[in-house]
Parts: structure tokens; C-alpha cells; sequence
């Protein structure tokens, strides 16, 4: 029987990570199954990421759903648990950073399955974020470590992991991004969006930026300066809506906010923009690669890669004006791209996994040869 591969996806950003590594996966033989947590369940930031990406439908959804921190980590460790308990994995992979990330590593640490992380070892060291607690706390439970960015590599040596399970693959995002290319219509979803020539894309949904009234309202301050050079488009993530509406940020002629977009339609819109404002992760490394300008509304960052070999900049809500403003003065970005962000991570990936899971067969490892249950006592 072919040993079986467990991915599990939670989240919108695991899901452009994982495509393609499922995809490469797939093409090399490999049985798999797809554990979708639940975490994110509205269409707008889930299903319509498995059709625009054609990641097959999950064997399982855990329902998961939105809660606090313990709660919504507990629930993914408990249902994670169950099912690699019923389908005794071979290999379970997790991607990012997100509370499913973690949850998902626990569950499979305690019973002993090994676990690979696509896209280890990123720090921003700001414990702060409970992505950095998910990060750290993931790669020390892991066997097979892909990295994304070189300074990765010595982040994970300074925190004691053996190097033979670390390799250095690339970027999976980019992977999708390129596999998506030939489907991004810029000039369509602007027209589709009624923006004019130059435009902006913003996208802020962190805590600390949206969580607390006052840091809103700064930051909507700043957005209505910035919209007194360009037009912004800001599709807004649940967790903003309220708040942002409450500080009045659809008050200014020449800001559209509208629902979460689909993966194409948004990689559309910032492939067309003039720049991009943001405090996610994922766009940081979208607009270094295709080139556009990114203020980021973060103190630091865990992918400094984006601002030394990219088109990033880390901003404070008092200096977005200006620095937009120097943006659109300065043009598209036009150095070098990150080494092996070249859409190409994910076979190399799914290379190192199919090569581990033989020498494990071969070592005789088979999956779950003691108890699973602790027992009484
Ligand atoms: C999560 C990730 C974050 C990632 C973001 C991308 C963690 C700790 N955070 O943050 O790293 O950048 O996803 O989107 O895992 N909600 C909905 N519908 C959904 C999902 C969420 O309405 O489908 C609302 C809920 O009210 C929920 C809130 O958004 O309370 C936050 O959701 P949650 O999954 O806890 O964290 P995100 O802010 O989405």
C-alpha cells in the first residue's frame, strides 16, 4: 500500500501555499488526503480559494470555526487527532503560521506522526503576533523543514534544529502566482471594480491594527490622505469590517472597501496597481514578485527578504502618505527577485518527501506501531 501524505489547510493563506505542493505531490504518485480545519468557512475566504486553485475538495472538514486562541487551537488538536488516529498517516504536512498550523503539528507530534512544514523558519521575533508563537513553536516538532528565504536556514540552526531535515526549496506562494499568470486580467478587474488607470490596493486585517478603535482610527486617518493622491480598493477582511466602518472609512470619495475577493480577482487588482498597502504576509511577498510597491503597516516583519531583495517597505500609519507618495514617484520595483522564487518550490518539495518516505518505508518506520491512547495512568 502506498504510504498516505495528511495535508492540513485551515486558513486563506494556507491554501495558495499548499496547491501546488498537492499538485506536485499528486503528479508524483503519492496518496493523500486534505484535512480542511474549518478555521476559515465563509465562501468569500475559503471555497472559492479550492475552485480558483484547484485544490481538490477535502476528505474532511473539522468545522473548526472562529473563536479565541485556546479554544479555536484546542478544537483543531482535538479533531486533527481523531483523524490521524483513524487514517494513520505516513506524513503529515502543514503550511504557514496560522492557529491551524500548530494546532495541527501538536495533535501529530504526540502521536508520533512526523511532520513537514512548508515554509519553515520565518521570524519576525515579535511574540506579540501569534503567527510567531505558531512558527516557533511548529518547526520544533517538525522532521522535514522547507524554508522559503536563506536567513531562515540560520534562524532555525540558532534555535537547535538538526540541519539534515532543513531544506532550502523556495516560495510555494510563488508558485501559485506563477501557475496563475496567464489568468491574471488587471485591466478587467479594474474596469470590473470602476477604478480609474491608477489605483491602490489595500488589504489591513491584523489585530493590532484593526482590533482597537484608536489604532483604526489612525490608520483610517492615514488612508484618507493616501486617497487624496489615488483611488483605493480595499476588499476588508471580517475582522476589520466593523471597526472600520465605525471610523468612517468608506467617507472619503475615493475609497472603495468592498467583500474578501477570490484569489484571481485580487492577484488581478494588485498585479494593476500603482502599489499596495498591507499588514498581511502573503501580499509582502505577491507584490516583491510581480514588482509593484508595498507599504507595509507593520513595526517588523518576518520576511525581511521582501524589503532587501524586494519591493517592501515597513511604514507607520504618520508616514503612509509620504511613503506612498515616494512609491508612485519611484515606479515598479526592478531589482533582483529572492532566490528560488521561481514557481518551480513545490517539486522540489514534493522531490524530498517522495525520497524520505521511501528511506522511512526502507528503515522499516512503518506509521503507528505503538498505542496511540495514553491510558489510564
Ligand atoms: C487568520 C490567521 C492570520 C492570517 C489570516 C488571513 C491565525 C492566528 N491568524 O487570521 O495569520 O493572516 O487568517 O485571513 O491563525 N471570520 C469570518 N469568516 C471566516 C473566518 C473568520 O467571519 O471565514 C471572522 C470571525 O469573526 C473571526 C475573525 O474573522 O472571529 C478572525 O478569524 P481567525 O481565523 O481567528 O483569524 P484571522 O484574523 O482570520
Amino acid at each position: 500500500m502506498r504510504p498516505l501524505v495528511a495535508h492540513v489547510l485551515g486558513a486563506r493563506p494556507n491554501f495558495m501555499k499548499a496547491a501546488p505542493v498537492v499538485r506536485a505531490l499528486g503528479q508524483a504518485g503519492a496518496g493523500q488526503m486534505l484535512i480542511h480545519t474549518g478555521q476559515h468557512y465563509d465562501a468569500r475566504m475559503s471555497g472559492v480559494f479550492f475552485t480558483d486553485l484547484g485544490l481538490p475538495e477535502p476528505d474532511v472538514n473539522l468545522h473548526v470555526g472562529s473563536g479565541r486562541h485556546g479554544e479555536q487551537t484546542a478544537a483543531v488538536i482535538t479533531g486533527v487527532e481523531r483523524e490521524l488516529m483513524a487514517r494513520r498517516p505516513a506524513l503529515l504536512v502543514v503550511y504557514g503560521d496560522v492557529n491551524s498550523t500548530l494546532g495541527a503539528a501538536l495533535a501529530a507530534a504526540k502521536l508520533q506522526v512526523p511532520i513537514a512544514h512548508v515554509e519553515a523558519g520565518l521570524r519576525s521575533f515579535d511574540n506579540t503576533m501569534p503567527e510567531e508563537i505558531n512558527r516557533r513553536l511548529t518547526d520544533q516538532l517538525c522532521e522535514l523543514l522547507f524554508v522559503t528565504s536563506p536567513e531562515a536556514v540560520g534562524h532555525l540552526a540558532n534555535e537547535g534544529i538538526a540541519p539534515g531535515g532543513v531544506h532550502f526549496t523556495g516560495n510555494t506562494m510563488i508558485d501559485t502566482l506563477v501557475a496563475c499568470l496567464d489568468r491574471l486580467d488587471a485591466e478587467a478587474a479594474r474596469m470590473a471594480h470602476g477604478l480609474p488607470e491608477r489605483y491602490l490596493v489595500a488589504t489591513l486585517h491584523r489585530p493590532f491594527n484593526v482590533d482597537h478603535p484608536e489604532a483604526a482610527a489612525l490608520l483610517v486617518k492615514a488612508m484618507h490622505q493616501v486617497a487624496d493622491e489615488a483611488d483605493v480598493i480595499m476588499p476588508v477582511h471580517p475582522r476589520g469590517r466593523v471597526v472600520f466602518e465605525a471610523a468612517g472609512l468608506a467617507g472619503h470619495r475615493r475609497i472603495r472597501m468592498c467583500e474578501p475577493l477570490a484569489y484571481l480577482e485580487f492577484m488581478s487588482l494588485v498585479r494593476g496597481a500603482a502599489a499596495a498597502i498591507t499588514d498581511s504576509a502573503g501580499v509582502q511577498e505577491e507584490t516583491t514578485f510581480l514588482r509593484v510597491p508595498c507599504l507595509t503597516l507593520r513595526p517588523v516583519t518576518e520576511r525581511p527578504v521582501t524589503v532587501t531583495s524586494g519591493s517592501n517597505r515597513l511604514v507607520r500609519a504618520g508616514e503612509l502618505a509620504s511613503a506612498v507618495h515616494g512609491a508612485l514617484a519611484a515606479g515598479p520595483y526592478a531589482g533582483e527577485l529572492p532566490p528560488l522564487w521561481d514557481g518551480a518550490s513545490a517539486p522540489r518539495i514534493a522531490r524530498v518527501i517522495t525520497t524520505w518516505l521511501a528511506t522511512h518505508r526502507a528503515a522499516g518506520a512503518a506509521p503507528r506501531s505503538q498505542p496511540l491512547d495514553v491510558g489510564p495512568g
